[in-house]
């Protein structure tokens, strides 16, 4: 009796210790991110943790087991939202200026400060209260590195996006402009000369905004807005700091890239079963030709096209014999054709998986991406911002899509865009080709994230993970110093042996001109 209470109460000991406080810093209004977000942190709740998720949204329906608080930063979604829709305006100044702006003082701390300064986040940092684990999500939110530091916990860094110049310094990811085109371009694996070219600059500059403006900025924001003692700490030691990156992305999508252990591919985390309504269900049942699905995400809005883009697209659609399925941002749609059916919400992952969906027309998205990929769904991209370019080529690269720009949109082209992949079956057949790879997987995203978050609570901050990158000078990763030490002693040498030839020709002329001298003498 006695030995059972012992053992029931090491039981209750042990599981108490495996319920992990867990925060989760997800600040960014943006729809895509706060799914990702959830599906993570809901994982984590429903493993028995208890969780506290930092975003502009509320939960309406929290996980039962493990325990979920939610810290909403009330009012800042309209400020996120008017921003992002201010740089899909800036689309005429060319990707590269667009997205330039974007980690330039005006932006540097547009996602951070708001955040820090906002009256729940400043009552959550001001409470004395510590966590095991600190999960933020990576996007201008370079001062949230620091709060690994505040709240005395372990640092996961969230990436949305690929891998990038913002990350894979902090964690020595090896990453070369010759092979890996960066996040904002818009080059597809395999780069030309002249994309190579250009790559590398704009790894450069993009690269040097990120040390001379967003660290500096973000460094001031961390003095400004953090509880004293905890205003003193270097941002560069918080952001160096990471124990594990989670990696919304996976080899399915795109040619792999080198990863260091720290960094763990979790795409596909926010893939769970959805129903349809039945209304849905009905139409893509009965829509035995096939059926097309056009969804431009939550950033771009289909109602706010021009008119005419709008119109082309319409008049297209009206000429097929298959049915569409649009994603319309309005109750009404002006010219709405028979064959088009409409809604201001598409739960896109079911319909996705619904076999009789031949074809998406999608804005690029990773999230897209990764359910078109997952589903087995080839695409037609209109990229508009952010990586959705480079997702877009890297679609077509790879042979599951095709990209069609907006300023190219006219109802030739995209009629002859959807033949040819209705018609060639090679691009569905890549399509589900790539779902078998995203689909073989030892275990599921979201149980693998769970796993590697309670890896580093377990081994105290994994720093056995790190590189030993972190440790050298940038000069010394570079091999600089090597290379010059090389230089200096080849140089050296070459001035030995110019001065050693010298004495040579010097002993060996007076030699042989001797003997000459004397030969003639004779
Ligand atoms: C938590 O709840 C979910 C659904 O309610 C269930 O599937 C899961 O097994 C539970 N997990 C634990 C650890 O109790
Ligand atoms: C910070 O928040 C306070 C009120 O909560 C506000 O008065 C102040 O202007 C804000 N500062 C900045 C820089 O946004
Ligand atoms: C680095 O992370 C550890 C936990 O792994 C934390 O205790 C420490 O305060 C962090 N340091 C900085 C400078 O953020």
């Amino acid at each position: 009796m006695m030995f059972k209470q012992v053992g029931l109460y090491v039981i209750l000991l042990t599981s108490a210790c495996e319920s992990a406080k867990i925060l989760g810093v997800f600040p960014i209004a943006m729809p895509s991110r706060y799914i990702l977000g959830n599906a993570l942190l809901r994982g984590l709740a429903e493993a028995g943790h208890d969780v506290t998720m930092v975003s502009p949204f509320t939960e309406k329906d929290p996980p039962k087991n493990g325990s979920w608080r939610d810290i909403v930063l009330t009012g800042i979604t309209n400020e996120h939202q008017d921003y992002i829709r201010k740089f899909t305006k800036f689309q005429w100044l060319g990707q590269y200026a667009s997205l330039s702006a974007m980690i330039t003082p005006i932006t540097a701390s547009f996602i951070s400060e708001p955040l820090l300064n906002h009256t729940n986040m400043q009552k959550l940092m001001k409470s004395g209260e510590k966590f095991d684990i600190v999960i933020v999500c990576q996007f201008l939110t370079e001062a949230t590195k620091a709060l690994s530091n505040l709240f005395d916990a372990h640092l996961i860094v969230f990436s949305s996006f690929r891998m990038n110049f913002m990350l894979n310094h902090l964690v020595g990811n090896p990453s070369l402009p010759s092979y890996e085109p960066e996040l904002l371009s818009s080059f597809p694996p395999g780069m030309s000369f002249s994309q190579r070219v250009l790559n590398t600059l704009y790894k450069f500059v993009m690269n040097s905004l990120l040390h001379l403006f967003t660290y500096p900025i973000n460094d001031r924001a961390v003095k400004k807005y953090f509880p004293s003692p905890f205003n003193q700490v270097d941002l560069n030691d918080a952001l160096y700091n990471v124990s594990l990156i989670l990696h919304n992305y996976h080899v399915s999508i795109s040619s792999p890239l080198p990863h260091v252990p720290c960094i763990i591919d979790i795409g596909g985390i926010h893939i769970r079963p959805w129903k349809l309504p039945d209304d849905l269900q009905e139409f893509l049942d009965n829509a035995k030709e096939g059926v097309i699905y056009m969804s431009l995400g939550s950033n771009v809005n289909s109602k706010d096209l021009p008119l005419k883009s709008r119109t082309a697209i319409l008049n297209t659609f009206s000429k097929l014999k298959l049915k569409v399925l649009w994603k319309w941002e309005d109750d009404v749609m002006p010219g709405q054709p028979p064959n088009v059916k409409i809604g201001k919400w598409l739960p896109q992952q079911d319909v996705l998986a619904h076999p009789n969906i031949k074809l998406f027309i999608t804005q690029g998205g990773l999230l897209s991406i990764i359910e078109t990929v997952y589903y087995g769904v080839p695409i037609i991209a209109i990229p508009f911002l952010a990586d959705q370019p480079l997702n877009a080529y890297t679609a077509q690269k790879e042979g599951y899509g095709i990209v069609l720009l907006l300023k190219d949109l006219s109802e030739g082209k995209l009629s002859s865009l959807i033949e040819e992949i209705l018609s060639n079956t090679k691009y569905t057949e890549e399509a589900k080709r790539r779902s078998t790879i995203m689909k073989d997987r030892q275990i599921s995203p979201l149980d693998n994230a769970v796993y590697w978050v309670e890896y580093v609570i377990r081994h105290k901050g994994a720093k056995h993970l790190r590189v030993q990158y972190l440790d050298l000078a940038w000069y010394q990763y570079y091999l600089l110093d090597v290379f010059a030490f090389i230089l200096i002693v080849i140089l050296v040498a070459c001035i030995l042996l110019k001065i050693s030839a010298r004495c040579v020709r010097y002993i060996l002329n007076k030699f042989i001109r001797n003997r000459f001298t004397k030969e003639k003498d004779e």
